[in-house]
């Protein structure tokens, strides 16, 4: 180990992301992460996966994995991602993410992976009984992420903790192997009303699969009368609209409805009040019920036709993780060399 100052990276610019296949999709999802994906895409090389071997850290059917890998893809694909612009790949058919997951295993420190929130609220009461995989869940994410050098990374905002390990894994690596700027020290990119959608019966608590009542979010796969319906159910108070973001600020239920408003129509929140300004949700939430259904309702239907065509997904999957291979590979056997395996 020799003492470096950090020298930053001067490689390409490369965007990267993943999505879990464990449950249907919801509105937070799409607005905070694929929406971001396809817009990002135009732009540098972009590598865009189904996180399968993530969702393993908790019980998956052995039996759904594959349709709920490919329902991920489906959902990339509605909402705009083109294969023939980003590489869109299951994460276990690129077998280098687990490798270098391994090394950066031996890199991580037990003291950083103590401070993750994610794995504190999902191994709950019983940490114990958590799988081991689960802790070092961010480890994997950040081998996901490095190991194509990936310099942007699209995510909502509950990923910024990870981010920040995938940081610190990196210059921890680049330091300790003396490889000054090997490795880039990646930005989330979490930008924008949609990077944390709330949920609609508790403006307090984001927007999540995992919450157990329906009516909190709306999911991908929601009809146009089930998403009208759960707008009008959403919690709100008795008060018109506000002038002024700071008035916003102190509403969350409110704020929330109008950030998903702005998303949706790709305007800022300012703009959606100098609209709506003093108008109540009685007009409010039927303008924004519609929005929602025009907006979602032909990527739910595009979603629908891919999952109708398996074999199309599956042959986008696997050149999607040929394509990605041939930026990995070199990127591991390279790391082979500075960890100073045999044969390397
Ligand atoms: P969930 O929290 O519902 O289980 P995931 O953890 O699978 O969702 O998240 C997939 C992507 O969607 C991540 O980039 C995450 O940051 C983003 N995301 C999840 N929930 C929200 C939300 N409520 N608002 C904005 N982005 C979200
Ligand atoms: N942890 C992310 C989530 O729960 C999914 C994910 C896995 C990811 N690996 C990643 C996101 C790499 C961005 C980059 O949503």
């Amino acid at each position: 180990m020799t003492d470096h100052a950090p020298v930053a990276y001067t490689g390409p610019q490369r965007v990267l992301s993943g999505v879990q296949p464990s449950g249907a999709l919801h509105l937070g999802n799409y607005l905070g992460a694929l929406v971001k994906f396809a817009r990002l895409q135009h732009g540098q090389p972009t590598f865009i996966f189904v996180a399968d071997m993530h969702a393993i850290t908790v019980w998956q059917e052995p039996a759904k994995l594959a349709a709920q890998t490919r329902e991920i893809a489906a959902a990339y694909l509605a909402a705009g991602l083109d294969p023939a612009k980003a590489a869109i790949f299951p994460q276990s058919a690129v077998p280098e993410h687990a490798e270098l997951a391994w090394i950066f295993n031996c890199v991580a420190r037990l003291g950083w992976l103590d401070r993750m929130t994610q794995f504190k609220e999902k191994s709950g009461k019983h940490k114990e009984r958590s799988s081991v995989g689960l802790y070092t869940y961010p480890v994997l994410q950040a081998a996901d992420i490095l190991v194509y050098k990936a310099t942007h990374v699209p995510v909502g905002e509950d990923q910024k903790q990870h981010l920040e390990l995938t940081r610190d894994i990196a210059a921890k690596f680049n330091h300790d192997y003396d490889a000054p700027g090997f490795f880039p020290l990646p930005d989330p990119l979490v930008q924008g009303p949609g990077a944390r959608v709330m949920s609609l019966r508790d403006g307090s608590a984001k927007m999540s699969k995992s919450d157990e009542s329906d009516y909190s979010r709306i999911n991908l796969t929601d009809d146009s009368d089930t998403i009208a319906q759960k707008i009008r159910k959403a919690r709100t108070d008795p008060a018109p609209l506000p002038e002024t973001l700071e008035e916003l600020a102190t509403r969350p239920e409110a704020d929330n409805l109008v950030g998903i408003f702005a998303a949706l129509s790709e305007r800022t929140k300012l703009d959606v009040l100098t609209e709506y300004a003093g108008q109540g949700f009685g007009t409010f939430k039927p303008v924004l019920a519609d929005l929602v259904v025009a907006t979602m309702g032909p990527v739910t239907a595009k979603m629908r036709d891919y999952m109708n065509d398996p074999g199309e997904i599956d042959s986008i999957l696997a050149t999607g993780a040929a394509r990605a291979r041939q930026v990995a590979r070199p990127v591991v056997d390279e790391v082979r060399k500075l960890v100073g395996f045999w044969g390397a």
